[in-house]
């Protein structure tokens, strides 16, 4: 019991090393990118658990044009704003944190999970 929890602890860090995530381009077309999904439970559901938003509630990820397309995505969470361009209380995500690679992942799986459609 214990071991398998191990394991399964040991894997999710191998998934969140840089350079070493499960980049399956494959995984994505066969429904939940798991890589994004372990960066989105660890980086972000604090925040927004369900695609909500705890400390914002107007400004879920849910449906958020942030989610249109990889660069306005990328772009959001590199340098998070209000809708006014006022800086906010979501933190920034620079590449030291996430990857590009990373970000790909998370955008695979937070937009299939939330993106309005
Ligand atoms: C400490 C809390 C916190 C964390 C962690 C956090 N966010 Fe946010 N998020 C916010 C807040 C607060 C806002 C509202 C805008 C602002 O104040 O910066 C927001 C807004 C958003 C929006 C909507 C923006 C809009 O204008 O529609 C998206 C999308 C988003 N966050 C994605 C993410 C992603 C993806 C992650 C993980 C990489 C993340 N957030 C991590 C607090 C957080």
């Amino acid at each position: 019991m214990m071991r398998k929890a191990l394991a399964c602890l040991g894997l999710a860090v191998l998934a969140l090393s840089p350079g070493v995530g499960p980049v399956a381009r494959g995984e994505t077309n066969r429904g939940i990118n798991k890589a994004g999904k372990q960066i989105f439970v660890v980086s972000c559901a604090g925040c927004h658990p369900g695609g909500g938003n705890v400390i914002q509630h107007n400004l879920p990820v849910i449906a958020s044009p942030k989610l249109s397309d990889f660069d306005t995505f990328d772009r959001f969470i590199r340098k998070p704003t209000e809708r006014d361009g006022s800086r906010g209380l979501m933190p920034a995500f620079p590449t030291s944190r996430l990857t590009e690679a990373q970000s790909r992942e998370l955008y695979d799986y937070v937009a299939g999970k939330f993106k309005k459609h």
